[in-house]
């Protein structure tokens, strides 16, 4: 399979354990801001937390919503079950839709510089097509709740990447075809959790967000200039269900409107400092790496004015304090784990923040 979600922690699950453990006192929720693919959603349910996923992308939602998925949420019962929806939509005949005008080479006909777009062969996009017509009719007939719809749409996804000619994401198609993406495409029922999951979901901005103070907060965001929404706008597209109007050459919908802050080299260390500094959460997890736009001995001194940080590297050994010197030297240790303990009162905040200016480290840490 070639298909990849950039930055996700699906491999790094046994550190990121130690530390949502850490800061478990049994009270709030878990609230997966950039959830993303939602591996680290399923890590915290595993663990017991209650949890709210967000990301400001509709795919990312569709995607973590599936991956907690349990038999009590799916039932389908007049489809015949799950398994049953599942084969009736690997028996539809492909139709010609937006996947097959846009992503396959029927594209030259219909697109206005005669663009040839190989993102799928013209039956495979066809069949996202008309698997994706049968979903939204089913929804209108009531055979479907929310949950449900979810699920299929990321089952439709998860089709769609394995057989998609691209070297990794939807930034860009690959000129010759892989042998992957003749192969039919074909929708694959997942396990099922036993238990179920208490799951809010929202599809936002992480700025709009309002967690409890006795919420523990995740925070994994971009680090590099790579915008989820352009590079995974065809999967953006499959999830929404709509027919925009699209541009240049990888057929991008508009994606300006979900441009990130943490993308921008000049932007992402106040972004993620006044989102921290804002939310009312005491504790806060962050994921970031020592190749991301924001320096980590920056980031730490930053948050240090209102609370207590602590930096631990999840690849490499032994606990590490981060500098410029350490992320240039860039030793196998890539990526961190900050844990942001919020100051209780007002009196240990002003305490951090005058030992964060005169680098006083004893009333800083
Ligand atoms: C590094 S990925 C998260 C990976 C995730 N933890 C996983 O394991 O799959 C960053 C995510 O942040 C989302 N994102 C970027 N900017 C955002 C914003 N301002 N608000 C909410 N989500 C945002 C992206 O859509 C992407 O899914």
């Amino acid at each position: 399979m070639t298909f990849r979600y950039i930055g996700s922690k699906a491999r790094l699950t046994t550190p990121l354990e130690q530390a949502i453990e850490a800061f478990d006192d049994g009270s709030g929720r878990f609230v997966d801001a950039f959830s993303g693919t939602g591996a680290v959603s399923e890590l915290a349910a595993s663990l017991g937390w209650p949890i709210w996923a967000n990301d400001a992308l509709e795919s990312a939602i569709v995607m973590t919503s599936a991956r907690l998925a349990s038999k009590a949420d799916i039932r389908m019962e007049q489809l015949g079950g799950y398994l049953g929806a599942i084969d009736r939509l690997n028996r539809l005949r492909p139709i010609q839709g937006a996947m097959w005008r846009t992503y396959s080479p029927a594209s030259v006909q219909f697109d206005a510089e005669g663009i040839e777009r190989r993102y799928f062969t013209e039956k495979n996009a066809g069949a996202i097509d008309a698997i994706r017509a049968q979903i939204v009719s089913w929804v209108e007939n009531g055979l479907l709740t929310p949950r449900e719809e979810q699920l299929l749409i990321c089952d439709l996804i998860s089709a769609a990447n394995r057989v998609a000619n691209i070297a990794g994401t939807y930034g860009c198609f690959l000129s010759k075809w892989q042998n992957a993406a003749h192969s039919p495409l074909v929708m694959l029922p997942r396990e099922l959790k036993a238990e179920s999951v208490e799951l809010e979901t929202t599809v936002a901005d992480v700025a709009d967000l309002r967690p409890a103070p006795d919420d523990l907060v995740y925070l994994d965001p971009p680090y590099t200039k790579r915008q989820y929404a352009s590079y995974y706008h065809i999967l953006e597209t499959i999830a929404v269900g709509d027919d925009p109007d699209v541009e240049g050459v990888s057929g991008l919908r508009p994606w300006k409107n979900k441009a990130s802050a943490f993308c921008y080299k000049t932007k992402a260390l106040d972004a993620l400092v006044s989102l921290v500094e804002r939310m009312p959460s005491r504790r806060v997890l962050i994921s970031y790496s020592c190749e991301g736009h924001v320096d980590l001995g920056d980031l730490c001194a930053a948050l240090q004015r209102t609370g207590r940080v602590e930096c631990t590297p999840i690849q490499g050994v032994g606990r590490y304090r981060p500098n410029r010197m350490a992320s240039a030297n860039g030793n196998s240790v890539t990526e961190y784990i900050l844990s942001f303990m919020r100051a209780e009162d007002k009196f240990e905040s002003k305490r951090l923040r005058l030992g964060a200016r005169y680098g006083l480290q004893e009333l800083a840490t």
